[in-house]
């Protein structure tokens, strides 16, 4: 699918955690033949760094110890074929199996409230846009990163689906996780995502609701076809 005049665009998917917005952006990119970005796995991958190098302990964030390893930290995406998706690297190591663990998910959003965190991924972010094209996943995307993005999905579920999924995806790994603790985690990160100062999560003015609690992948999709329809024969 192409826009009328062939221009690639930006598509922000913003929304509460777990509720699938990863998923949904692969399969759109996939499908589009664009980028796609996971945004909070950079935000993991910056708190995996902290918690490795000693700037968390016992679950508590010291705010000037993350500040003061953030320039040591590269993050980059590279392919996985095998995959068919992109891995991240941290210094040139590969992270992607260590960032969805419970104890990342617990610092995250302690971590990612950070002015200068936030300063330094939303640059990265806006330059791996700059060539259009992409799909990008967070929770500030249609709101900061690309106010201007040309089509914005906000998405959400019912918060017991989305601990439920979360839940079965850990399983699934092999993580010894409680579905309550699990269901806490949702809870208490769409608070605090919410209400953080700086770049809270909200839904931008233009962005389109997804309520995808029960949705399959393949109706997701369609949803998707009917409103990238609509943008393209608007540009
Ligand atoms: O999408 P996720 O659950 O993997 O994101 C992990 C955390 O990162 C989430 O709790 C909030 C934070 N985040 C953010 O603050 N801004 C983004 N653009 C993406 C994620």
């Amino acid at each position: 699918m192409e826009c009328k005049d062939n221009r690639r665009i930006i598509i922000a998917v913003d929304g509460f955690s777990s509720c699938g917005k990863s998923t949904f952006a692969k399969a759109i990119a996939a499908e589009l033949g664009y980028i796609f970005i996971d945004t909070g796995a950079m935000y993991r991958a910056v708190t995996l760094y902290a918690l490795d190098h000693g700037a968390i302990s016992s679950g508590m964030v010291d705010e000037d110890a993350v500040v003061r390893l953030l320039g040591d930290i590269t993050i980059d995406f590279r392919f996985n074929p095998s995959r068919g998706a992109s891995d991240i690297y941290v210094n040139g190591d590969l992270v992607e199996g260590r960032i969805r663990t419970i104890e990342v998910s617990n610092c995250v959003s302690a971590v990612s409230s950070i002015r200068e965190v936030r300063e330094k991924l939303v640059a990265m972010q806006q330059a791996m846009g700059r060539k259009r094209g992409v799909v990008m996943d967070g929770r500030d995307i249609g709101t900061v990163v690309f106010p201007d993005a040309e089509l914005k999905i906000f998405m959400t579920a019912d918060a017991g689906v989305r601990a439920v999924r979360r839940y079965e995806e850990l399983r699934a790994k092999g993580d010894e996780v409680s579905l309550e603790e699990i269901k806490q985690n949702v809870v208490s990160r769409d608070k605090a995502d919410m209400s953080r100062a700086i770049s809270p999560l909200r839904q931008a003015a233009d962005a389109i609701v997804l309520d995808n609690s029960y949705m399959t992948v393949d109706e997701q999709m369609e949803w998707f076809r009917e409103r990238f329809r609509e943008v393209a024969s608007s540009k």
